[in-house]
């Protein structure tokens, strides 16, 4: 698991960005700890890549605060921080090797080692002799993350890194994240649509909507934050019993049915309220309880229901 330290790698507070009339990132408060594998979590138009490019100093903002690292200057941040917005771009006769030597001129930043160990980091030593245009996008995709690792970032901010690949892409890139958070001592913020892509890969979510941050937490902190759902099960015909003890108690909310059922079970949304407490009452009130069952939420039911979207 992810070692997190209390360091504030990357803070914003109340980030805003307007285009026009609108606005695409509204008051984003978000907080990412070193050593974290941030998922940052929207549909698509919810305003990630313009937050991603008001971190990075890559456009304006028009209100807001950035900090990095404790850092407020965009020049000394910049010296922490590697990044890769949207799809690279890359000159496609030239080797990846020679890519990365020119993003390293272009940036004064980084040695002939760097670019050596980021190309081992990528997977792709002994390929960066080829010219860009033959590779896969996968392997583009991965020589854009390493051209991002040349000048030993502290901070990595990749938006969407996975984005239109093929499924052979999404797993390398994938995987080579997963690797990345393993070997190196990395703080990572990956931007995403697709929760699969990043539920099992980050320890900390923080989820965006229409410019607003709408929960941030670890993913365990957010499903339980959703409050717990549990299904309770009396016999027959005790439900209207089970209904009446519940009204009484502060607490816990009956959800709607998911099917008919003529067992009396229900499906209670606890907040605040613990399962041996609610059992305490319902035993109390003469409820014959048969079954108390925890369910479990999972992320993607919480991504859903707080952002309501189609997962795309
Ligand atoms: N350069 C721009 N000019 C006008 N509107 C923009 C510009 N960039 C982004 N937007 C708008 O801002 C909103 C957020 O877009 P974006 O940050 O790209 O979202 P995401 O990366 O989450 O898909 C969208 O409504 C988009 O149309
Ligand atoms: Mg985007």
């Amino acid at each position: 698991m992810v070692q997190t330290s209390s360091v504030e790698a990357l803070v914003t507070s109340g980030l805003t960005r307007r285009f026009g009339g609108r606005t695409a990132v509204n008051g984003l408060s978000l907080r990412v700890l070193e050593g974290d594998i941030y998922g940052f979590l929207g549909p698509n138009g919810a305003g990630k890549t313009t937050a991603i490019r008001c971190m990075l100093g890559l456009i304006g903002r028009d209100a807001g605060t950035v900090s990095i690292f404790g850092e407020s200057d965009p020049v000394k941040q910049r010296s922490f921080v590697g990044a890769m917005v949207e799809t690279p771009a890359f000159h496609p006769w030239m080797t990846g090797r020679q890519n990365l030597e020119r993003a390293v001129a272009f940036a004064g930043r980084g040695t002939k080692d760097d670019i050596d160990r980021a190309l081992q980091l990528v997977g792709l030593w002994g390929r960066d002799a080829e010219p860009v245009r033959t590779y896969s996008l996968g392997m583009r995709q991965r020589l854009g993350i390493g051209r991002a690792l040349v000048g030993q970032p502290k901070l990595l901010i990749l938006d969407e890194p996975t984005n239109g690949l093929d499924p052979r892409g999404m797993r390398e890139v994938r995987d080579l994240l997963g690797q990345l958070a393993k070997d190196t001592q990395l703080t990572i913020l990956i931007s995403s649509h697709l929760l699969s892509e990043i539920e099992l890969l980050c320890n900390r979510v923080g989820i965006i909507e229409k410019g607003c941050m709408i929960a941030e937490g670890t993913v365990a902190e957010l499903v339980a934050g959703k409050g717990s759902v549990v299904e309770v099960d009396v016999s027959s015909p005790e439900p209207d019993r089970l209904r009446a003890s519940l009204a009484g108690l502060a607490g816990v909310g009956v959800l709607p049915a998911k099917d008919e059922d003529e067992h009396g079970a229900l499906r209670l949304a606890l907040d605040g309220l613990t399962v041996p407490e609610l059992n305490r009452h319902l035993v109390q009130d003469g409820v014959p309880v048969s079954a108390l069952v925890p369910v479990q939420h999972s992320l993607e039911e919480l991504f859903l229901s707080l952002t309501n979207k189609e997962l795309t």
